[in-house]
């Protein structure tokens, strides 16, 4: 908990609305192995990390929503039956879980809102999912409204689906409601299904690397790859076999029905089956204390996201590329959506720093951008703050 944030969320909120406000926090994530995985039925293994979003909320008199972003020092109002998709981005994370709440039959009242936080934004840590289950929280908690955790990811997804036109699937908002200090989380998105794994990295700790890039493609693409996976599973299913999602699939009927049909959508589709044996494996090795394996997974995910899915760009391949064979580094590879955002690194402790000095310099001469790097801790979901 960043109790400064927390605290002057609330100092703010009394300045602004001369009210005492609930605050709550919900986290950002990091993705240990299991990429584009979500949507397709299949396995991811998220942490909940030590950077959140923190939201101070109070009741109005009337109908008004009023909102305020601290970051962007702006404002925006609305009112809770009026909500529509509005021109600051920010904003219609929170307004998307509103039109949700209305849309399910939960009563809200009118309120004031303030939002600041510590998750770094663009850089993939899902700041957006974190924004969408905070703000389904803090009105669960002013209005005293009846729905479970499940129900908040769920929620949360479909805000991000209608207001942020990101057809994302559901590990986002899964680790951010569900994340626990210290553990992952293996995470079954057919059944919804978790385990909370040990994050025992033996001296190594979690370091992600920005690349300070977000290009353009980002979500225009993401929601092709899902669409190139349903076509996936259209041809599998023409061709007469009994599968729902690619995780009933299997390379052989790949090979069968989509190779000689369509090549991009094969390699897609060849990178998510895959991608479940990796996360499988890789978790059964962090379960044993075998990190070797689970090192070798993280960059086998990488080369299938890099040639086969086709959703990293340069930059992340370039601090890939940097670590590999470097002995203190486990594992590496690009996390999230892709194209842009951070790599994920497992690295030895007292070999952070010079790393990243090192990088640091190399991706500067080599890129023209600034690197930035964070120590994401395993950590708590969503609470009171
Ligand atoms: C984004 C989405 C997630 C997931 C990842 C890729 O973060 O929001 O649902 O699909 O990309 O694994």
């Amino acid at each position: 908990m960043n109790h400064q944030l927390s605290s002057s969320v609330r100092e703010r909120f009394q300045q602004r609305f001369g009210a005492e406000p609930i605050v709550v926090r919900s986290p950002g994530r990091v993705n240990v192995i299991g990429e584009h995985t979500d949507y397709n039925n299949g396995f991811v293994l998220p942490a909940a990390i030590d950077k959140a979003i923190y939201i101070g909320i109070a009741k109005r008199d009337d109908d008004r929503i009023v909102l305020y972003s601290e970051e962007f020092r702006e404002e925006e109002q609305s009112t809770v039956l009026g909500v529509a998709i509005s021109d600051k981005h920010w904003a219609n994370y929170i307004l998307g879980v509103v039109d949700q709440l209305n849309k399910r039959g939960h009563k809200l009242g009118g309120f004031n809102l303030n939002i600041d936080g510590d998750v770094p934004v663009g850089a993939g840590l899902s700041s957006s999912a974190a924004v969408e289950c905070a703000t389904a929280f803090a009105l669960k908690q002013c209005f005293g409204l009846d729905f479970d955790k499940m129900e908040q990811t769920k929620i949360a997804q479909k805000a991000e689906h209608t207001f942020a036109g990101v057809m994302c699937g559901i590990m986002d908002m899964f680790a951010s409601t569900f994340g626990k200090a210290g553990h992952a989380l293996r995470l079954d998105c057919r059944i919804l299904d978790y385990e909370y794994v040990p994050l025992d990295l033996k001296g190594h700790k979690i370091l992600l690397l920005n690349t300070n890039v977000k290009h353009s493609l980002s979500s225009s693409e993401y929601n092709t790859r899902r669409q190139e996976c349903a076509e996936g599973v259209r041809l599998l299913q023409e061709g007469g076999e009994k599968v729902e999602s690619l995780r009933d699939a299997n390379l052989e009927m790949l090979d069968r029905h989509v190779k000689p049909v369509n090549e991009t959508v094969y390699r897609r589709c060849k990178f998510i089956v895959e991608e479940n044996k990796r996360l499988l494996t890789a978790c059964e090795a962090l379960k044993a204390g075998d990190l070797a394996t689970l090192g070798k997974k993280m960059y086998g995910s990488h080369d299938g996201l890099q040639h086969e899915y086709e959703v990293s760009c340069r930059e992340l391949d370039f601090l890939v590329d940097a670590v590999r064979g470097n002995e203190a580094v486990v594992g590496s590879r690009m996390m999230g959506g892709g194209f842009g955002g951070c790599t994920i690194n497992i690295v030895r402790e007292d070999a952070i720093e010079p790393l990243v000095a090192e990088l640091s310099k190399r991706y500067e001469e080599a890129m023209g951008l600034q690197l930035t790097s964070y120590i994401a801790l395993p950590d708590d979901g969503t609470s009171l703050a």
